[in-house]
């Protein structure tokens, strides 16, 4: 073992432990109770299924410490150093509690909570998550996961999305233009709305926040950030008017938001499992979503009701990893845990018989090597690239479901892919942290880069491949990947 497996070993090991500690620490008794930490967990898990900005019930949100401070109906909810005068208290411990109204009263400790916090000031400890301009730059030691990519509408960008940052690339590989650094430590999925001025990333801090991030592209700045839930979120979407934005969350709901003033507009609570892919059909009126409960489901955008089950779950996938739409058609591709790709009709045309028939069915692909990760069509929805564990692509014709390619695009996993909207190009990303472009026709690699700049001291461990080789070894396969990421933050 080298020095330098060595230092990776060390880093990937005072991660873990510091990761450990951070998690196992509770709330000491005499520290000051935390807004953040404390009492927002609560509110997300006991109220705001009634409390949100869709569903005001008593005119009161609590998604927000300044919705929280404002108050409902009655009046304020809370006054600072005032147990005795704050009315949440006294809804949240009367005999019985009137809140939260039909479900399991909080328990004494929480209760408790709630009237530290308010006698110790009620402080919004909320940290911010506005871009830092002094914020530095990750320095990498290896080249960090890629989990998405999304070509600009016209052509001319690659964007990647690495450790706390979206970089972005000229198109064809041969230049670093930009690294957008934001707060998340993930970012989980990148989409340009289709004006060329607007790129949307989403991801998060894994158990901490879900973030989404709305960034200018002419001036390449961070024009908002808005906190969502308290884990990573997923597979975003904009509606074809760019007005909307879907994404998915660990919370097993999938949530809208207005892109103009990031109110959340629907929070959908339908699905069993996390949702991890969002699409809008094309006329924006409705959205899908597939999760891991193996279901893909229909939702209406303005009344946020649920309309239709899309696929039928017993006869259909497994749990769901990525979703596609059709780019000119209400269609939807699916790929997950079962390696079957699968296209759907969004809209169904006959009711479900008693047999639970697949109706909306209209073609499954050939099953993959492995569980898919990563799926895309191309632009004219002619061909899709379907991606999997183990670093295999595969292009399909959508006309007859017939194998055009197979890419060798990953040494490990592949978790992104994106066809350019012009040329005949696809590229691809994943655990090895390589950017590979391929011509989807004949499978041929047109280019291969790495898209973070590495640190010039491990340049040497870049050039035989061993520090990299390592790392992975060490982790058996894919579920070591937010180790070996934070490990690379750690060098900072
Ligand atoms: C199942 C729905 C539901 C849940 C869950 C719920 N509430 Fe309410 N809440 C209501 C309704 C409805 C009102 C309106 C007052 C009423 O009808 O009694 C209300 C009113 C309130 C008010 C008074 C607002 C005002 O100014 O009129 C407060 C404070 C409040 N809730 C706090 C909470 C807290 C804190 C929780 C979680 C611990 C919670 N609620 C959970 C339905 C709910």
């Amino acid at each position: 073992m080298d020095i330098r497996s060595i230092s990776a070993h060390c880093f990937l090991w005072v991660t873990i432990l510091f990761l450990t500690i951070s998690i196992s620490n509770p709330t000491w008794p005499n520290s000051p109770v935390s807004y953040y930490q404390d009492i927002q967990p609560i509110l997300q898990r006991s109220c705001q299924g009634c409390h949100q900005p869709s569903q005001a019930r008593g005119d009161l949100v609590l998604t927000s410490y300044t919705d929280f401070q404002r108050g409902g109906s009655e009046g304020k909810a809370f006054i600072a150093g005032e147990p005795n005068q704050s009315l949440v208290l006294d809804l949240i411990s009367g005999d019985p509690p009137s809140m939260p109204m039909d479900s399991d009263p909080l328990t004494q400790a929480e209760i408790e909570l709630f009237r530290r916090w308010i006698i110790e000031g009620a402080v919004n400890d909320t940290p911010k998550v506005d871009s830092d301009p002094t914020m530095k730059p990750p320095q990498y030691t290896i080249p960090p996961l890629i989990s998405s990519l999304a070509y600009s509408p016209n052509g001319g960008i690659l964007a990647v999305s690495g450790y706390r940052e979206v970089l972005l690339h000229k198109a064809d590989g041969s230049k670093l233009l930009t690294r957008l650094l934001g707060k998340s430590d993930r970012i989980e999925s990148i989409v340009y709305g289709t004006n060329n001025n607007m790129l949307v990333a989403v991801g998060g801090t894994p158990a901490r926040f879900g973030e989404v991030q709305i960034w200018d592209t002419n001036a390449n700045k961070l024009i908002h950030s808005l906190q969502s839930t308290f884990d990573t979120i997923y597979g975003a979407s904009l509606s074809p008017d760019n007005s909307l934005l879907a994404f998915g969350c660990t919370d097993e709901t999938a949530r809208i938001i207005s892109i103009e003033d990031q109110k959340e507009l629907v929070r959908f609570d339908n699905h069993s499992d996390w949702v991890l892919g969002t699409v809008f059909t094309t006329d924006g009126s409705h959205f899908v979503t597939g999760a891991r409960d193996t279901a893909l489901k229909l939702t209406e955008v303005k009344s946020g009701s649920f309309v239709d089950d899309i696929n039928a779950s017993n006869k259909g996938s497994g749990p769901i990893h990525k979703i596609a739409r059709h780019p000119k058609l209400d269609q939807v591709l699916s790929g997950g845990e079962d390696r079957i790709p699968r296209l759907y009709r969004i809209f169904r045309q006959k009711r479900r018989d008693v047999g639970n028939t697949d109706f909306n069915l209209i073609r499954a692909f050939e099953r993959q090597s492995d569980v898919i990760n990563a799926i895309a069509f191309n632009t004219d929805g002619s061909q899709i690239a379907v991606g999997a564990v183990g670093g295999e692509v595969r292009i399909y014709k959508v006309a007859d479901g017939n194998r055009i390619a197979t890419l060798n695009a990953d040494s490990t996993a592949v978790f992104a892919i994106a066809f350019h909207p012009e040329k005949d190009q696809v590229a691809t990303g994943g655990f090895d942290g390589q950017i590979r472009i391929f011509n989807p026709n004949t499978g041929n690699l047109i280019k291969e880069f790495i898209p973070v700049p590495l640190d010039s001291v491990l340049t040497g461990a870049k050039k035989t491949g061993k520090k990299v080789e390592i790392a992975r070894e060490k982790d058996n396969g894919v579920e070591a990947t937010t180790e070996i990421k934070l490990a690379v933050s750690g060098m900072t």
